[in-house]
């Protein structure tokens, strides 16, 4: 084949009165949050422990990376005597390290006066206190319609620890600091949009197209209760590593198998299906490590390919297929491509099977995106077959 090696690529301002008013007084009723940033520098003695085995923390979904620091958008929440911030579903942060790697995502922030907390999804499973926070309350200013709080700091919880410990292969980590935040939120104009009842996150925008209606009882969006996913990512490219050219090695690890046919099968699977327009975003957890020309550090081909994850439109006609990879560039740099939408999946290709307990799809056609070029070091075009992808979850609730 050719070798094209693409470049690497309350309370208001406009009130006269609310402006007399203390700041402590006008949060204590609740305001809604329209954004904000939390930005975390990792420090502490957990995020110590993670550094020395080589465990990186790095941004997933739209936060970035700011110099040494993480900032994550607020999507949405409540200023108030118990605040809210609400970041995205899939954002958050990836800690990826030799031996496995774990998603913290659809974090949410509580402060109060009696705790203040961070829940998240770990790898997409049920939501659970990951961090505790040395902050009681956000400072308000309301002539720019704004609060905030600088050093904050993030302790994970003994219970994150362990969850980490073993996603992680890092026997020593235990509960302590992670790192030290800075707050921010935009406060809502009172008249835009009444605030949320404390305790209640803020609404989600309803899907467009609007969802058909369903039986009475029958809720839409449906938890993801097991399943798994077969996929060899691309059969050329896996004969390519351990035929002669490469002389290579493919190593499925967290929980892959391979499969008679020389796929691999990733999972648990974790996610969610909504049965009124088909559209689903499912994770299945697992890594497969590619090596060629060379072994272990000095082997110039290393690709690593994390937990593929399944997103399909309503109407479930197209999909992508997303996963954190890194690869080796020419500069002998590791590249991290977090959370890359690897494939465009062709879902009118596929056979999809619905029961009331599950969904399966199979061979579903999957063609390489122009995002997902570079972590296979820009030898396939934008467009590149892979290997189709099957998956079978059931769902509950
Ligand atoms: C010492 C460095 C390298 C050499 C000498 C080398 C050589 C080759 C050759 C000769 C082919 C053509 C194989 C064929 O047509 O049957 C090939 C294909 C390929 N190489 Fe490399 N390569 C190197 C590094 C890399 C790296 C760093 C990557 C990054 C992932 C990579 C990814 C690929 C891919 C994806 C193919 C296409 C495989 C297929 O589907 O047929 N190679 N390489």
């Amino acid at each position: 084949m050719t070798r094209t090696r693409r470049a690497r690529a309350t309370v208001v301002a406009a009130g006269g009165l609310a402006l007399l008013l203390p700041a402590a007084a006008s949060a204590a009723t609740p305001t809604a949050v329209t954004n904000g940033t939390t930005t975390l520098r990792p420090s502490g003695a957990a995020y110590r422990t993670l550094k020395r085995a080589d465990v990186a923390v790095l941004p997933i979904g739209v936060a970035a990376t700011k110099g040494s620091r993480i900032a994550i958008p607020v999507r949405s929440g409540v200023v108030g005597t118990v605040s809210r911030l609400v970041h995205g579903e899939t954002d958050g942060l990836l800690l990826r390290g030799e031996d496995g790697s774990a998603r913290l995502t659809d974090l949410r922030m509580r402060i109060g006066r009696s705790s203040s907390t961070v829940t998240g999804r770990v790898d997409g499973g049920s939501p659970g206190t990951l961090f505790t926070l040395s902050a009681k309350r956000l400072d308000v200013r309301l002539a720019s319609r704004a609060a905030s709080r600088k050093g904050v700091t993030w302790k994970l919880t003994a219970r994150a620890a362990k969850t980490l410990r073993s996603r992680l292969d890092v026997r020593g980590l235990r509960a302590g600091g992670f790192g030290v935040a800075t707050l921010t939120a935009r406060l809502a104009a009172p008249s835009s949009s009444p605030a949320p009842t404390p305790g209640t996150p803020a609404p989600a925008p309803s899907p467009s197209p609007a969802p058909a209606p369903l039986p009475p009882g029958a809720p839409a969006v449906a938890s993801v209760t097991s399943g798994a996913a077969d996929w060899g990512v691309k059969t050329s490219f896996r004969r390519y590593i351990t035929g002669p050219i490469a002389g290579g090695k493919a190593v499925p690890s967290d929980g892959v198998t391979t499969n008679p046919d020389d796929t691999y099968r990733f999972g648990p699977a974790t996610g969610t299906v909504d049965r009124s327009t088909g559209a689903l975003s499912i994770g299945f957890r697992g890594q497969v490590y590619f090596e060629g020309h060379g072994s272990g550090e000095a082997a110039a081909l290393r690709v690593w390919l994390r937990n593929p994850r399944v997103v399909t439109t309503p109407g479930a006609t197209t999909g992508r297929l997303h996963a954190d990879m890194t690869s080796k560039g020419q500069d002998g740099r590791l590249v991290d491509y977090p959370d890359v939408a690897l494939a465009d999946l062709d879902l009118t290709a596929g056979t999809r099977r619905t029961t009331a307990t599950g969904v399966t799809w199979s061979a579903v056609p999957a063609t390489l995106t122009e995002e997902g070029a570079p972590a296979f070091g820009g030898f396939y075009n934008a467009g590149a077959e892979l290997d189709p992808i099957s998956f079978a979850v059931t769902t509950a609730g």
